[in-house]
């Protein structure tokens, strides 16, 4: 394989080579772009390469990528965080998120066919969708809602993760009182819409900036984590939080007993038992069927996909480092290649 290691995506005078190279489309027969990493470390190590398309087991599916959702596990793995946690196989194609059509299919496979527009979150010791193909498992594919693929490739693991950590650990019920920080985040801005959808009383925390799209997700409360006072807050019965760090220490008295901190990034400290509520910390596990039920409150009209930016494949760089702010409103969107118009099959 020819590595093309010039084509650093850190290095903005050879963007306009790379867009000319990818307009002549002049990938070898059998390979494709893609975008690697081949070490840990900063966004120089973002490579944009030609890579042979992935071989598809009996149980996967082969997607034809239109485009990738960034998420902050994204350059966590490439700085290496995750490095005790997950093994990674390098080279390694980032990016866990995907909305693309089926371009092949394994021989045990039944319910998609070719040119079904689908999306996933897949499996983060694997391969992503920093390339024009990706294999996935069949088992954590769903039919891709009815909204535009730039939006559908935001979803699959933010909305999971609300879903698993709302309904799955934390069993929300009707008119419990929750509070879900980090609100207008790409987890959160599903987590306060969902948590509605259920029936809850949603608290919403967010800096002052986004308060009022937070409110129009739903919230029927939202505080400014800068400035107002949770020391008032009292009968919650569930905290979702996205956030973490040292002033979750201060969120377990907001808990009536027998209520429940779920955590997207862990549970610090041990003093829940002290107040006689549990703290969970989850990961999420990708499942096709979940999805296909989120995908059903899109097309419902039911959840909406907020969008932060959509960049382009060769700025991968620059959507890492926006998500790396910590102050992304929704999700941020790299288009990979545009869906051609008879691209998809209605299912
Ligand atoms: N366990 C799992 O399986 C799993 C799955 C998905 C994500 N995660 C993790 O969950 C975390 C959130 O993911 P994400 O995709 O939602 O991240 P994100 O989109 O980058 O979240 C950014 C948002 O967080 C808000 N925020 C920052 N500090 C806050 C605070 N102190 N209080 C309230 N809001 C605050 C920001 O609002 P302002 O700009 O107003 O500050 C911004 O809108 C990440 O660490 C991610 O790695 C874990």
């Amino acid at each position: 394989m020819e590595k093309t290691s010039s084509d650093t995506l850190m290095e903005p005078e050879l963007m306009p080579a790379l867009k000319e190279q990818r307009q002549k489309k002049n990938t070898p027969f059998g390979m494709m772009k893609a975008i690697r990493i081949h070490e840990y470390g900063g966004l120089e190590k973002l490579i944009y390469e030609d890579v042979r398309i992935p071989d598809i087991g009996p149980d996967e599916v082969l997607i034809k990528v239109n485009a990738s959702g960034i998420n902050p596990i994204d350059w966590k793995v490439r700085e290496g965080q995750l490095k005790e946690m997950v093994t990674h196989k390098f080279p390694l194609i980032p990016g866990w998120d995907v909305e693309g059509i089926i371009a092949d299919y394994g021989v045990l496979v039944t319910r998609f066919a070719k040119n079904d527009a689908v999306f996933a979150s897949l499996d983060i010791s694997r391969n992503g969708s920093y390339a024009e193909y990706v294999v996935v498992k069949s088992k954590d594919v769903a039919f891709a809602p009815g909204i535009l693929p730039q939006s559908a490739a935001g979803v699959a693991l933010a909305a999971q993760t609300a879903w698993m950590g709302l309904f799955e650990e934390g069993r929300l019920k009707p008119n419990q009182r929750i509070l879900i920080r980090g609100a207008s985040g790409g987890v959160g801005t599903f987590a306060v819409q969902l948590a509605k959808i259920a029936g809850a009383y949603v608290i919403g925390s967010t800096s002052e900036v986004n308060i009022e799209l937070v409110k129009s997700l739903g919230a029927d409360e939202v505080l400014d984590y800068k400035k107002d006072d949770f020391s008032k807050l009292r009968n919650l019965d569930m905290i979702f939080d996205t956030v973490g760090g040292e002033t979750q220490t201060h969120l377990w008295q907001l808990l009536n007993r027998g209520g429940m901190l779920i955590s997207t990034v862990g549970i610090s400290g041990n003093e829940a038992s002290g107040y006689g509520v549990t703290g969970k910390a989850f990961k999420m596990i990708p499942s096709g069927a979940r999805l296909q039920d989120i995908a059903g409150l899109i097309d419902r009209g039911a959840l909406r996909v907020i969008i932060e930016k959509i960049f382009p494949f060769s700025e991968a760089g620059k959507a890492q480092k926006l998500s790396q702010s910590g102050k992304t409103r929704g999700k941020i969107i790299l288009e990979v290649q545009k869906r051609q118009a008879n691209d998809r099959k209605k299912h």
